[in-house]
């Protein structure tokens, strides 16, 4: 866990430095962005670090059913803190297409989304949702990568990645900073602990790393 402080360049760096070693192993990084406002000054410090933009796929988690210029876009937020301030175009953006019907980009991301993701970043609500995946919906493990979602909070409407397309990955990275999130983040690794996860981000559970990048605040709450 990192210094609030030095959090956002610290998870800048851990990432850049995965980034790498995905490209070194397999020559390209496909990399889910996540939405939300936590992971803006992760991404601003990420654009001015070493990372071999030519051989990164940009994609996202989720994105709400909005216009990609608004300020509710997750897209919008990669754009103005990262896209627009990377040094080397990158190899490729698949972004979720919010000014259409959530069915109709659900199914269009479900067609780009054609292999699994080596690295997927992840925000948590107070809740203990992840993407768009709230308590209490249905996470089938199987079924298509990309889901519409009507959102308990909002905006209601939404377009998500699946809990399977979210598993398929190599890595997942959860983003979590902030006092207010302790008592989640305690809730959900004890889940996971003990092999019950109910919660929607103690489901997660990559094929190679799961890695939560907390600051001091956001574990505040874990006795070790
Ligand atoms: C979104 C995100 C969502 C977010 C969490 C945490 O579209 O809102 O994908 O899952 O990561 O709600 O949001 P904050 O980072 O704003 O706390």
């Amino acid at each position: 866990m990192f210094d609030p402080a030095q959090w956002p360049i610290r998870a800048a760096w851990y990432l850049a430095r995965r980034i790498r070693m995905e490209v070194a192993r397999c020559g390209i990084c496909r990399l889910a962005l996540s939405g939300g406002r936590t992971p803006a000054p992760v991404y601003t410090a990420l654009a001015h670090l070493d990372v071999p933009w030519g051989q990164v796929v940009f994609y996202w988690s989720d994105e709400r059913a909005v216009p990609a210029d608004s300020p509710q876009s997750n897209f919008g937020l990669a754009k103005r803190t990262l896209i627009d301030r990377i040094r080397r175009p990158p190899a490729g953006v698949h972004r979720i297409e919010g000014e259409q019907s959530i069915s109709e980009a659900a199914a269009a991301y479900d067609r780009q989304l054609e292999s699994p993701l080596n690295i997927v970043l992840l925000g948590m609500g107070d809740d203990g949702h992840v993407a768009s995946l709230f308590p209490g919906a249905e996470t089938s493990c199987t079924g298509p990568r990309a889901v519409p979602v009507l959102a308990p909070e909002a905006p209601f409407e939404r377009v998500s990645m699946s809990l399977s397309a979210i598993n398929e990955a190599a890595e997942v990275m959860m983003l979590v900073r902030g006092a207010a999130k302790a008592e989640r983040v305690r809730d959900v690794l004890g889940e996971i602990r003990s092999g019950t996860p109910l919660l929607p981000a103690a489901r997660v559970s990559p094929r190679r790393r799961l890695t939560w990048l907390l600051d001091t605040g956001s574990a505040g709450r874990l006795s070790h």
